[in-house]
């Protein structure tokens, strides 16, 4: 249908959000999962539209339901990292910006059992071998260096907890490096932290290319709600 005019920093650019997380299936009754509720994802796809973009939202699972398309919004859902890329590799191309909001899963069952896994009697319990998924923000930044197309910039998203020996902004800006996106988003994660809850703290780290045509080196702290961070991504990201 015929889309309304729209104005704000994004008015004209396409923007592709990922939200939630992925599921791998084991046998027809059982996956991996993980504990993505899909909340920051909506809360960018919401900034990205106020702020008068073309949103396409690739929605996972989610604890909250996916939204209805509406004007400037479309909507797509998946399950699989693998369907998850594949929905990104045909939206990016023709894309401005990607937010890559998705917990995607570092791996999936090796083999799908076509039938129910059965307990046995005879003492030997199933091991679950895994395979590596695709690193989807990865793919996508090399497909653009290789082709010259796709989204100007790329915005990865990590939870990281940190350790004994690392700090997470340290883990976050190697990780930035690692993947080669524009922006990334660190969110301070533990097991009851930020998962689920509807405030969060975020730290946006911006390439070294970046921070030069910014002019600007020190990495964007917000500690609010999803929407306060998400707002803050998204206009990170029009500059
Ligand atoms: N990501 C992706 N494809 C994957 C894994 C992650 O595109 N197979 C994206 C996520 O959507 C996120 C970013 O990469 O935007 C960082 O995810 P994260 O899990 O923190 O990075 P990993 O490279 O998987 O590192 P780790 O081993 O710490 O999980
Ligand atoms: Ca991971």
């Amino acid at each position: 249908g015929a889309v309304t005019p729209s104005e704000g920093p994004l008015s004209g650019r396409r923007v592709v959000v990922t939200a939630g997380g992925t599921r791998e299936p084991l046998d027809p009754v059982r996956y991996l999962g993980n504990r993505s509720s899909g909340k920051q994802g909506l809360a960018l796809a919401e900034a990205a539209l106020a702020a008068g973009a073309q949103v396409h939202l690739i929605a996972g699972v989610m604890d909250v339901p996916a939204p209805a398309a509406q004007d400037r919004l479309t909507v797509e859902t998946v399950e699989t990292a693998e369907e998850l890329h594949a929905a990104v590799e045909s939206a990016a191309a023709a894309a401005d910006l990607l937010l890559m909001a998705a917990a995607v899963a570092d791996f999936r069952p090796a083999d799908y059992a076509e039938a129910k896994i059965k307990k046995t009697d005879d003492g030997t319990d199933p091991v679950i071998h895994l395979q590596r998924n695709p690193d989807i923000l990865a793919t996508t930044v090399r497909r653009r260096a290789e082709r010259g197309t796709g989204p100007t910039v790329i915005v990865g998203f990590a939870a990281e907890t940190g350790d004994a020996e690392n700090d997470p902004l340290d883990l976050a800006q190697a990780k930035l490096l690692r993947k080669g996106c524009e922006l990334l988003v660190l969110n301070r994660v533990g097991r009851n932290l930020v998962f689920g809850q509807d405030d969060t703290e975020i730290h946006i780290l911006a390439s070294f290319g970046v921070q030069g045509l910014l002019g600007d080196a020190d990495p964007v702290h917000v500690v609010g709600t999803k929407q306060e961070a998400a707002q803050a991504v998204v206009d990170r990201a029009a500059q």
